[in-house]
């Protein structure tokens, strides 16, 4: 069985649930607590043991790459002024020279299509795929429990969480043998199921491990919903010919793409942050009078 060594982090969507703060710096790059959400979601690679981080970029994207790069000057600053936890900081949180690939979505055509740009890079290997506006806040990383099943089972998997019945219509849906268990057979998946027709409650949390076959699917897949891409079609596809399997997240999905979902993504890090937690509890009491 081959390790699963790369993580393919797309980020060349335009944001638009989230104008105008999206306007001129990228979604991404918005911040949770205090790092970019693409930060939390790449210390959740690292946890999981990934080797090689591919950002899938475009338009306005690039200071995305700047905050990944070593910033000589501000270490060279840092170390003079004697701040040596911040610099340790910034040193454990830049990548190993060579680590990361930056490659771009000319157009924003779509998930699948964004995938799709990285096959190159990725090469014929299962790779993780991490969507960076979707946070997963719990004791254990979401990626490192599917890193775990991945080795136990093999194939192809994605990560899910519960959500509320009357909110299944918004998400693309697993079915699966066995609704209670932490790692399940996927028997169907459906993007987004009309109201009252969803075979669970269990919702894809934007996590996925794949076998390298996607891209060939990818690369002859039609334009679906919305006109785009959709990983989702060729997912199915692939899952005619190799096994997926859902995982179960214990913790918290934030959809930081959307306004209510970045507000409480900012809420429960805080809260969970021990230095800023108990200041930071005295100032929302205050504001909820
Ligand atoms: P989203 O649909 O959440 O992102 O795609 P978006 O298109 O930027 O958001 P809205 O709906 O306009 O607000 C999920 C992930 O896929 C990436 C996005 O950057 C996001 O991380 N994506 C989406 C691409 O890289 N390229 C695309 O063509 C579409």
């Amino acid at each position: 069985m081959k390790r699963i060594r790369k993580a393919v982090f797309p980020v060349a969507g335009l944001g638009t649930r989230f104008l105008p703060a999206t306007k001129a710096v990228p979604k991404e790059m918005l911040t949770v607590v205090d790092r970019p959400v693409i930060q939390h979601v790449v210390d959740e690679a690292i946890a999981a043991g990934i080797e090689h981080f591919v950002f899938v970029t475009g338009r306005n994207k690039g200071v995305i790459e700047e905050h990944f790069d070593k910033h000589f000057e501000l270490e060279a600053t840092l170390r003079s002024r004697g701040k040596t936890v911040e610099l340790r900081q910034l040193e454990q949180q830049t990548p190993a020279a060579g680590a990361t690939s930056f490659t771009r979505q000319q157009e924003p055509l779509g998930l699948g299509h964004a995938v799709w740009c990285a096959r190159d890079i990725v090469g014929d290997e299962p790779f993780a795929l991490l969507l960076p506006d979707m946070l997963h806040h719990g004791k254990v990383g979401c990626m490192a429990e599917m890193i775990k099943a991945y080795e136990a089972k093999g194939g192809n998997h994605i990560g899910v969480y519960p959500v509320r019945d009357d909110e299944t219509h918004q998400y693309g849906i697993v079915d699966v043998a066995g609704s209670a268990d932490k790692v399940a057979k996927i028997k169907a998946m459906v993007e987004k199921p009309a109201r009252g027709t969803a075979p669970s409650n269990l919702a894809i949390s934007g996590r996925y491990i794949l076998q390298p076959k996607i891209f060939e699917l990818l690369a002859t897949q039609e334009r679906g919903a919305g006109g785009e891409i959709q990983l989702t079609d060729s997912m199915l596809k692939l899952a005619e010919a190799e096994p997926f399997y859902a995982v179960r997240f214990d913790g918290k999905v934030y959809d930081t793409g959307s306004k209510i979902g970045f507000l409480a993504a900012n809420v429960a890090y805080g809260l969970a942050d021990e230095k800023l937690a108990p200041e930071f509890r005295a100032v929302i009491k205050d504001i909820l009078g």
